[in-house]
């Protein structure tokens, strides 16, 4: 977190949610007594400007629901979100909120309104209202940022699904948005497109200065970010560095998660007397294993 300003831009406090219908005025206390499952529960979280926060969680934890509460698309029953100082049950402020935090879904084909790509990357900004030329100024820098440039003239249906979600994220930063939520945007993908998508997604933390939250169930994925959250029955669990959520085995088994094959093999080699480092991905473990290798004279 070192480039992070100590500022939520996101905070959540007592924030509790379900999809139960509830009597109108029915307090907190009467709907847990009435047994109302709580998607997201009594749930206090700060998420910071600046920040690339990867959220886990097995199926079923909250995390849509957290996403779509920190974007307006939900409102909570209970307690408040403020989203850039903004109340997410400021019905009037939806469209600022939108602005300011924007959001990247599953499925690209969803997400996708126009038949080429540069109309459907320009749906957002035109709906605004702005001047032709800031659309199309905008445009082209999105559509360049996800590498999608030379395809503007394209037909989206005919593209693959990592290049059409590409495609829907230009169409997200054309709006410049200060925080990009993704809710599992690479699971449609093969290992290149979510890659590519992976990619984006620090460039936009790292070269953009965006503020980033994605979802994911790859446990690589989550290991690239610089705050790890597991969630668990609408509540945090572990919140922390990957280093420091991953280092817990026990507690991210219990809750039906895997840690990094890569962290796994680093701590059951540690167990069998090797001093290493702490290891998050891949390129880590080989590091680690080549120069303990190399400084026993292997
Ligand atoms: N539209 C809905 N109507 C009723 N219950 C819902 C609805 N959407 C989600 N839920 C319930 O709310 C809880 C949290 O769901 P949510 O979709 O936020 O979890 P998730 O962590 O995103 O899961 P997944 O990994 O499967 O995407 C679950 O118990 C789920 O069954
Ligand atoms: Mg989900």
């Amino acid at each position: 977190m070192s480039e992070t300003n100590k500022e939520a831009v996101i905070r959540l406090r007592g924030v509790s949610f379900t999809y139960d219908e509830l009597p109108e005025g029915i307090s907190e206390a009467e709907a847990r007594a009435k047994g109302a499952p709580m998607a997201v529960d009594a749930l206090d979280l700060d998420i910071y400007d600046g920040e690339c926060v990867a959220v886990l969680g097995h199926n079923g934890s909250g995390k849509s629901t957290f996403a779509k509460l920190c974007n307006g698309i939900l409102v909570p029953d209970y307690g408040d979100i403020l989203v850039y100082g903004i109340n997410t049950r400021e019905e009037d402020r939806l469209l600022e909120l939108r602005q300011k935090v924007g959001m990247v879904f599953q499925n690209p084909d969803n997400q996708i309104v126009a038949t080429v790509v540069e109309e459907d990357v320009a749906f957002g900004p035109e709906n605004l209202g702005f001047p032709p030329e800031e659309i199309r100024a905008r445009v082209d820098s999105a559509l360049k940022a996800v590498r999608m440039y030379k395809y503007r003239g394209h037909e989206p249906h005919k593209l693959s699904g990592g290049q059409k979600q590409r495609v829907a994220i230009a169409g997200i930063l054309a709006m410049k948005p200060e925080c990009i939520l993704f809710d599992e945007s690479t699971a449609m993908l093969d290992p290149k497109g979510r890659r590519d998508i992976m990619r984006i997604i620090r460039k936009m933390h790292d070269e953009m200065k965006k503020t980033v939250v994605y979802i994911t169930h790859y446990m690589e994925e989550a290991a690239l970010a610089d705050r790890v959250i597991v969630m668990e029955n609408g509540k945090v669990i572990s919140d922390g560095t990957p280093v420091e959520v991953f280092s817990d085995i026990d507690r991210i088994r219990a809750v039906g998660l895997d840690v990094p094959e890569a962290t796994e093999l680093g701590a059951l080699l540690r167990e069998e007397g090797m001093a290493l480092p702490d290891i998050l991905t891949t390129e880590d473990c080989i590091e680690a294993l080549a120069n303990t290798l190399t400084v026993k004279g292997a």
